[in-house]
């Protein structure tokens, strides 16, 4: 098959365009995996739950960030960047022993609800990473922590 001249210069033009974005600037978030604060140096931190977690949740909630190849290439590499930033923001299980008492508890009754309504690990985050869906063990596992855990605060 002979490629016409008109496909030859779209084709042309979409690598253009290709290159181009990749100039966009977008700076990937730091990654750090000393943190002090973290969730899991927490006394009496529930192993399985730290395995859900660290792989369900971690890329985009704990300074511990893992990038595959293709974060590093527009328009994906915005994609990820958006997500680990506004995601961190929200809830950063890097600073969790850092956070008060009342910070913890409402973060524990968000987590439960955006687990309960299929929100979390975002849905387009577990297409890539099939397995950080949580099943249904895994997701009674999460919400029998997070109700323990809040006891445990309200306790203190
Ligand atoms: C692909 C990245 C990504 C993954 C993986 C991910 N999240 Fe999120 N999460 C986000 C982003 C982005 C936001 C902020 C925007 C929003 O609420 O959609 C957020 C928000 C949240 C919030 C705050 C919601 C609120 O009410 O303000 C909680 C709690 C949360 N995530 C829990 C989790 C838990 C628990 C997991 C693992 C089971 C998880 N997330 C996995 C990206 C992610």
């Amino acid at each position: 098959m002979r490629i016409g001249k008109v496909t030859k210069i779209i084709l042309g033009i979409l690598l253009l365009v290709f290159v181009l974005i990749q100039l966009v600037p977008s700076e990937i978030p730091e990654v750090s995996f000393e943190n002090e604060g973290d969730l899991f140096a927490m006394p009496g931190m529930d192993e399985e739950v730290a395995g859900i977690l660290r792989n369900s949740c971690y890329d985009c909630h704990s300074n511990e960030t893992s990038f595959p190849w293709y974060s590093f290439v527009a328009p994906m590499k915005w994609l990820v960047v958006k997500d680990i930033n506004d995601g961190r923001k929200e809830l950063n299980f890097s600073d969790w022993n850092n956070l008060g008492k009342r910070e913890q508890i409402k973060i524990l009754e968000e987590m439960m609800e955006e687990i309960e309504e299929g929100n979390m690990p975002l849905p387009v985050y577990t297409i890539i990473h099939r397995d950080a869906r949580l099943n249904e063990d895994q997701r009674n596992k999460l919400s029998e922590w997070t109700a323990s855990v809040t006891e445990k605060i309200f306790g203190e």
